[in-house]
Order: structure tokens, then sequence, then C-alpha cells
């Protein structure tokens, strides 16, 4: 009997000599997904409104670092032209910046919900915006966004300006993916808990609502971000990927 094939972990090169943004590149999943595209081979531009570790991220994926607030409109068009001239080019867009905000909808100050859907929602689309002038068909470009379970299935009490900027993410990425083709992929991805600083406090309460029985860690994100970056996914647009332990379905 033949055994099961062991898992060849090893990177493959699957980015060699694309150039891609990472947003929220100092922290969790878009760190983890610096640090997998840089080993896969890709040039990185990052970028982040935290410098400290926007430059530990930096030193470990030889990327260029832009330190931007992802909502400043002006400062992440420059961020952009400035990174599209350092590498030479843009490919691809990871759009990891964002915050979350628990509380219940009847006490949500009108100030920290419009603080939510700016980052998350607004802030994603600034960012795509001002990368698009660089994203052509012959480089096989690619956008992937980031929502979250919330935004699929926002059943959590507690979450709503988060689920409603995370639903927003589903949305734009489907209409983009409708309105950029066939020049640009745009896909995301819907993870569950994952565990970085925006799990902290609630990691244990949240396994045993997945069916896997635990949450995820970055890197396993950072491989769903690979795929739909990489040529492997070059008929994927418009959707959604749940990465979330079976939660979907559970
Ligand atoms: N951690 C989870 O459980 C989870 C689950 C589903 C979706 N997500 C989403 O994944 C993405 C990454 O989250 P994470 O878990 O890595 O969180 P994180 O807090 O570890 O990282 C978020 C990063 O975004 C940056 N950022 C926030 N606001 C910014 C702004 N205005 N301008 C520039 N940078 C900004 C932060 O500085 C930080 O480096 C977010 O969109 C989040 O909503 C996270």
């Amino acid at each position: 009997m033949s055994s099961a094939p062991i898992p060849d972990d090893a990177p493959r090169g699957r980015l060699r000599g694309r150039r891609i943004a990472v947003t929220g590149a100092a922290s969790g999943i878009g760190r983890a997904t610096a640090l997998l595209f840089a080993q896969e081979g890709a040039s990185l531009a990052l970028l982040d409104r935290d410098p400290d570790g926007l430059k530990e991220t930096a030193q470990e994926t030889v990327g260029s670092a832009f330190e931007v607030d992802i909502t400043a409109e002006d400062e992440v068009a420059a961020a952009a032209e400035r990174a599209a001239v350092e590498l030479g080019g843009i490919d691809g867009v990871v759009n990891a910046a964002g915050i979350m905000f628990r509380g219940l909808a009847a006490d949500v100050p009108a100030a920290d919900w419009r603080r939510v859907l700016e980052v998350n929602l607004t802030g994603t689309y600034l960012v795509t915006r001002s990368f698009l002038p660089w994203l052509t068909r012959e480089t096989a470009a690619s956008v992937v966004n980031i929502a979250s379970g919330q935004g699929l299935l926002p059943n959590s009490p507690g979450y709503t300006a988060y689920a409603a900027s995370k639903g927003g993410i589903v949305a734009l990425t489907k209409a983009l993916a409708a309105e950029l083709a066939p020049r640009i992929r745009v896909n995301c991805i819907a993870p569950g808990m994952v565990d970085t600083a925006m799990a902290d406090g609630h990691r244990d309460a949240a396994a045993s609502t997945y069916a896997l029985q635990r949450i995820a860690d970055p890197t396993e994100i950072a491989a769903s971000l690979l795929f739909l970056t990489s040529t492997d996914a070059s008929y994927v647009t418009g959707s959604v990927l749940g990465v979330d332990g079976g939660r979907a379905f559970h």
C-alpha cells in the first residue's frame, strides 16, 4: 500500500519577479503575508501606520517601507507612486490593514462607527484605487482583500460596525472584479478568528465554534493570500474564499 504524499512546504518561487504591495504589513496577517511572499520571491512594498513594526518587517523581507495611514487619500496616493518607482512597477496588492471594533449597536458612538468603516472599507478602496495605474493584464495583476466571517455570517452580537465594514469588503471585491476584468483579478478571503493582536482576549472562547476546533495561525491566512495572488488562481476573480476552519457550516 502506498503512503500519503508528504506535504512539501518548501518555497517554490511562486511570486518570483512579482512586485506586491501589502498593507497592514507591520503586524499579524499582513506581516505573515510579507514574510511568505518574500520567501516565494516577491519584491515588496510594505504599507502601515506603525513605524516600528513596519521597520521590522522591512528588515526581514528586504521590502520597501511606507509609513501611511490608509485613510489619508493623498498620503496613500503618494506612497503608491513612490512604491511603483522603487520596485519598477506593481503587479499585485494585498489589503491586510484593518481594525476591530466591539460594541453593541445601541451603544456604538458614531465617531467609532465612522472610523471602522473609514479604515476597513474606505481605506481598502483608497489603496486599491491608488495602485490601479500600475496593475496590468500583461503582468497578471491581482488584488486581494480581507473580509471576515463576520462579513458573511454576522451572527455574533457586538460586532455590528465591524461586520458592516467587512460585508462592504465582500461587495467592494465583487464590484471591482466586475469593473476591472479582464485586466485585474480581484478576490477576498473571509477568515475566522486568527491568532494575532486582534484576537487578544477572545482566543479561548472561540476555538470550539470552529469545526477544526482551533483558531487560525496567521501563516495559514498568508497561504490563502499567496494562492489568490499567484497565477495558481489565474481563473479566479470576484470570489470570496472562506478560510475559517469550518465556521461557516459548523
Ligand atoms: N485576527 C483576526 O481574527 C481576523 C479575522 C478576520 C479578519 N481579519 C482581518 O485581517 C486583517 C489583518 O488583521 P490582523 O489580525 O493581522 O490584525 P493586526 O492588528 O495584527 O494588524 C493590523 C495592521 O493594520 C495596521 N493598520 C490599522 N489601521 C491602519 C491604518 N489606518 N493605516 C495603516 N495601517 C493600519 C495596523 O498598524 C496593523 O499593523 C484586518 O483587515 C482584519 O479585520 C482578522
